[in-house]
């Protein structure tokens, strides 16, 4: 079973009570679900190994700590994921960037997959999948099956906001992926919006509303 980490670090939770406000305009709101990424990709993050090595300071030689050079990668869901990219470059500028765009087949209703690029070694990276909002699950199941088709064996989904039946899709679908959401909330509602919630995270995002 995948591990859910849910960050209750007191900066990402006063952040995602701005976000979730209706009074928050789209500046804003971008600016936030950046912060919040790039706070979550510090704890998503905590267990990248180290390694030795030794530098100069202008007074000695000191032993000191480098990441042991794991490369990662992160692939947004289009279009929403796009809001968290730069947070996580802010943290990892060497990460490679992938993208995965999903649309929902109108007669099957099953995802289809209309566009990835990852980076040509993305099987050798840690893949970070991001999408600010986790509802059903399904788009977030499916696009994490397709980056596993092609090869990609590590993986962790980074959310803003899941509700309880999204974790579950995606605990039972991908049960070696781990989830790291900025808050867990109560349920769905009839139109698939997650309550509280904080809305359309993409007409928020980009002012499409
Ligand atoms: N997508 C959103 O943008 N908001 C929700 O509440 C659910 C899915």
């Amino acid at each position: 079973m995948g591990q859910i980490y849910v960050m209750d670090h007191p900066l990402i939770q006063h952040k995602v009570s701005m976000l979730r406000s209706k009074e928050t305009g789209s500046k804003e709101f971008r600016e936030l679900v950046e912060e919040i990424a790039m706070l979550m990709c510090y704890e998503a993050t905590r267990d990248l190994p180290l390694e030795e090595i030794e530098v100069e300071t202008p007074v000695a030689k000191a032993k000191a700590k480098a990441l042991a050079g794991k490369k990662l990668g992160i692939v947004p869901i289009l279009r929403t994921g796009l809001g968290m990219v730069d947070g996580m470059l802010n943290l990892v500028p060497a990460a490679k960037v992938g993208h995965i765009g999903l649309y929902r087949d109108p007669e099957t209703l099953e995802p289809v997959e209309y566009y990835c690029k990852l980076p040509y070694d993305a099987p050798e990276r840690d893949i970070y999948v991001l999408d600010p909002m986790l509802a059903t699950g399904g788009s977030a199941s499916a696009a994490i099956q397709f980056i596993k088709d092609k090869g990609v064996q590590r993986i962790r989904f980074l959310c803003l906001i899941a509700a309880p039946e999204g974790v579950e899709r995606l605990n039972k679908d991908h049960p070696d992926v781990d989830i790291y959401v900025a808050a867990l909330d109560e349920k769905l509602n009839d139109h698939g919006y997650i309550v509280p919630g904080l809305g359309d995270a993409g007409d928020r995002l980009f002012g499409t509303k």
